[in-house]
């Protein structure tokens, strides 16, 4: 039975939920940035899976996971991404999709010109940087202007792509993890396109925390985790490709175990975490059942504004993102004006028991991430903003 349209406020419901997650005395974690917890059924599931996995080995591994069940669980996580199972292939991390996407590319030529900006994730940065160097294409950063917004994010792209004739492809973040900054994804791909520019969509803090359609967003080729915001085991990601586009995305590597015509020769063939992925039916049930990105982002974008709107007045602290619903989920990422962002964050860790952590790289500057998960009370909320208001003094 579907238990959706939880409220976000419903502080009752959510610590019950809460209960359902073990976790280890210490400091009050407002880093769920890093991965998701998995929830107690889902924990008991994982275990049972790995003691199974261990005790049948191959035989089972080889007679019944490989003929039938994964192509199940690999459908399942096509229907997350509401799309046919023939765009999808599983992977370890969003970055081996994204670096899969991103390295097997195949319509660059010597000259032509490819884009990311500041707010990219890191393995992201690094792969675009590859391409310089190995596909001899010209690499142009851009940095957004800050403070951002709609317009101006949308502006800096349209300037670029007016600017460097020669793009095609660019690297684009959802949910950037640095500040929390939720791009206008479907209008950055529409400008994308009027010019020819291919996008890769990194969405790692996308989904689940995110609604989005990825044919409705424009967006061809994406990477994802599940170990984020969907609560998988650690280890699981999704690569998307529109089929009409596989031709443009080479097999990886010379990849010989599946066809040419199959998307999942886009990525290494390695071993899996079977147990992990036998889990992963139960995960997205939890998920479904719970209202999936609807509630879950609901939830954690109330816990967010409960801080952000106790501290904006503040002089000496800065909110990293815009106050537009459109461009902000649970991430929010502040700085202490004229501060050292790090010691800060050791002070809230020290004097106030609350982990969060330092994110350096934007353009903007050193920031303290704030990220509540589902194990965090509108308490939890409220005692940082008492923690910054004190800081700040
Ligand atoms: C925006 C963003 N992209 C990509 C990644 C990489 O995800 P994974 O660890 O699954 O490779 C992360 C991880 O934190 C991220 O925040």
């Amino acid at each position: 039975m579907p238990e959706h349209n939880y409220h976000a406020y419903d502080e009752a419901f959510w610590q019950t939920f809460a209960a359902r997650y073990e976790t280890e005395p210490g400091p009050i974690n407002l880093e769920n940035g890093y991965f998701g917890r998995m929830t107690d059924t889902v924990l008991d599931e994982y275990q049972r899976n790995i003691a199974f996995i261990n005790r049948s080995n191959s035989l089972y591994a080889r007679q019944r996971f490989e003929q039938a069940q994964s192509s199940e669980i690999h459908r399942q996580v096509a229907d997350l991404l509401q799309a046919p199972a023939e765009a999808v292939a599983l992977t370890h991390s969003a970055t081996d999709a994204l670096q899969s996407l991103i390295r097997n590319y195949n319509r660059l030529q010597p000259g032509d010109q490819v884009l990311f900006c500041d707010l990219e994730y890191d393995t992201v940065k690094g792969a675009m940087q590859w391409l310089g160097r190995h596909r001899g294409v010209e690499v142009i950063q851009i940095e957004h202007p800050h403070p951002a917004s709609f317009d101006s994010l949308v502006g800096a792209y349209r300037e670029a792509f007016a600017r460097h004739p020669r793009l095609k492809l660019m690297a684009l973040t959802h949910v950037t993890h640095r500040t929390g900054l939720v791009m206008p994804v479907a209008a950055i791909a529409a400008a994308a396109r009027e010019h020819g520019i291919d996008v890769i969509l990194d969405g790692a803090h996308a989904l689940g925390q995110i609604e989005f359609n990825l044919a409705y967003l424009g967006i061809a080729f994406a990477g994802f985790n599940l170990h984020k915001w969907i609560g998988a085991p650690l280890t699981q990601g999704v690569l998307y490709i529109d089929p009409q586009r596989l031709a443009d995305i080479d097999p990886d590597m010379g990849e010989s175990h599946y066809p040419a015509t199959d998307v999942r020769a886009r990525t290494p063939y390695a071993t899996p975490n079977i147990p992990a992925l036998l889990t992963l039916p139960l995960v997205l049930e939890e998920h479904r059942n719970l209202g999936g990105a609807a509630t879950k982002g609901a939830r954690l974008k109330y816990l967010r504004n409960l801080w952000v709107r106790q501290v904006q007045d503040i002089e000496d602290i800065e909110i990293m993102i815009p106050d537009d619903p459109r461009l902000y989920g649970g991430i929010t990422s502040l700085r202490f004006v004229g501060r050292d962002q790090q010691d800060m964050a050791e002070r809230l860790l020290r004097d106030y028991n609350l982990f969060t952590v330092v994110r350096s790289g934007s353009a903007c500057g050193p920031c303290i991430r704030i990220t509540p998960g589902f194990a965090t009370s509108a308490a939890d909320m409220h005692r940082l903003a008492k923690a910054l208001r004190e800081l700040s003094l």
